[in-house]
């Protein structure tokens, strides 16, 4: 039988969470080779040390995710080439924004047959339309992509709290199950769904939602406000999935990686923090200084994805029929004042 080792590709707060996750499974299970190299993006840390060697030092990332042991099977490695070069199970996890550059890196220096899954909540949009990262991946490096989405906030993962993913696939279902097998554990719950385009949008348009929450928190608008913002966020996140892919299904939106990952983010994530103390400052300070000094190196994603979703939206003619997605994005670039994001409720349109 073929024996399956994995490389993970990023090792921020989730990738460091998911590269935990995915080497206490190798350890166990003897299709996987134990070892799980990590590639860091390197940097120096305060005291001078590089991140890789304290990481392999202390078996703990001391930047993105301190005070958790990471498993002594896992490997830091700030050599992308040399992190993948053995690896038949590639597991993305970047920021969106460097994805594109690290593919670049990595033609031509996969093991042949090797195959892929993106953990990342985000999209890229190009002269010829939109392109969801897992096609990028897919198309730069000529691999199968699969994703996995869900209610992943991985601070709690990482403290081993249960929760819920979804595997989206496209047609190779034997190769989704040997994700799924790979991420389960009794605290982390995996189902697979054949739409992955749906899964991949409900991960990535969530995030601009979750902004708009963050507003309305920092606005002190109540429970029914959010919640309110957060319905119709959701509709518009259906309906734009619809538009741009018309397989998505309506089912996706009940997985974990819809209404699950869409409430968690809403609740306790990232964008919604910081989202929270722009309208607090009034708009007065910008996104990028905000999570400069709230998330110290972690990145929020939502920002970008409302900017790269309104250019879809502008170019398509489509703005008049998603104000919610809209309008966060002419919040974000201060078009607009935060209050705004309430305001287009009366005529909201009927988007079934
Ligand atoms: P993060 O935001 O915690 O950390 C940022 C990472 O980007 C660090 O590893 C940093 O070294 C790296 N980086 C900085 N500059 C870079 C460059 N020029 N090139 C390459 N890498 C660079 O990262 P994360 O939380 O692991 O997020 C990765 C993806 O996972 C995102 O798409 C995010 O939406 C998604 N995600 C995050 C969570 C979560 O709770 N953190 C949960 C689910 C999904
Ligand atoms: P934030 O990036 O807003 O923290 O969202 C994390 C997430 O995707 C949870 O599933």
């Amino acid at each position: 039988h073929a024996k399956y080792r994995v490389a993970v590709i990023g090792s921020g707060n989730w990738g460091s969470v998911a590269s935990r996750l995915i080497a206490s499974n190798t350890a166990k299970l003897p299709s996987f080779y134990d070892e799980v190299r990590m590639w860091v993006f390197e940097e120096i840390l305060p005291t001078g040390k590089k991140l890789s060697e304290s990481i392999n030092e202390q078996n703990e990332n001391c930047k993105y995710l301190p005070g958790i042991k990471l498993g002594k099977n896992v490997i830091a490695d700030p050599d992308l080439e040399s992190a993948v070069k053995d690896a038949n199970m590639l597991v993305f996890v970047t920021p969106h924004q460097f994805v594109e550059g690290i593919c670049k890196k990595l033609v031509g220096k996969l093991r042949p047959g090797a195959e892929a899954i993106s953990l990342i909540k985000g999209m890229e949009v190009k002269m010829e339309g939109p392109c969801m990262i897992s096609k990028l991946i897919a198309d730069t490096l000529g691999v199968n992509c699969c994703v996995l989405m869900g209610a992943n906030i991985a601070n709690e993962i990482a403290v081993e709290e249960f929760s819920e993913a979804t595997i989206g696939y496209r047609k190779d279902k034997e190769v989704a199950n040997r994700w799924a097998q790979l991420f389960t554990t009794p605290y982390f719950l995996v189902s697979i769904a054949e739409d992955i385009e749906g899964v991949e949008l409900c991960g990535t348009l969530k995030n601009i939602v979750a902004i708009a929450a963050g507003l309305v928190d920092g606005l002190d608008m109540g429970n029914n406000t959010k919640a309110a913002i957060m319905r119709i966020g959701l509709r518009e996140m259906r309906a734009f999935s619809k538009l741009l892919f018309p397989s998505v299904r309506d089912n996706t939106f009940f997985e974990s990686c819809g209404v699950a990952d869409l409430i968690t983010t809403c609740l306790g994530g990232r964008n919604r923090r910081v989202a929270e103390a722009f309208a607090r400052n009034g708009g007065k300070r910008s996104f990028d200084d905000l999570e400069a000094e709230m998330l110290r190196g972690q990145k929020l994603q939502g920002v970008s994805t409302a900017r790269e979703v309104y250019e879809v939206l502008t170019y398509r003619g489509w703005q008049e029929l998603f104000p919610l997605l809209s309008t966060v994005h002419e919040i974000c670039i201060g078009q607009l004042p935060p209050t705004s994001i309430v305001e287009y409720s009366e005529h909201t349109p009927n988007l079934s």
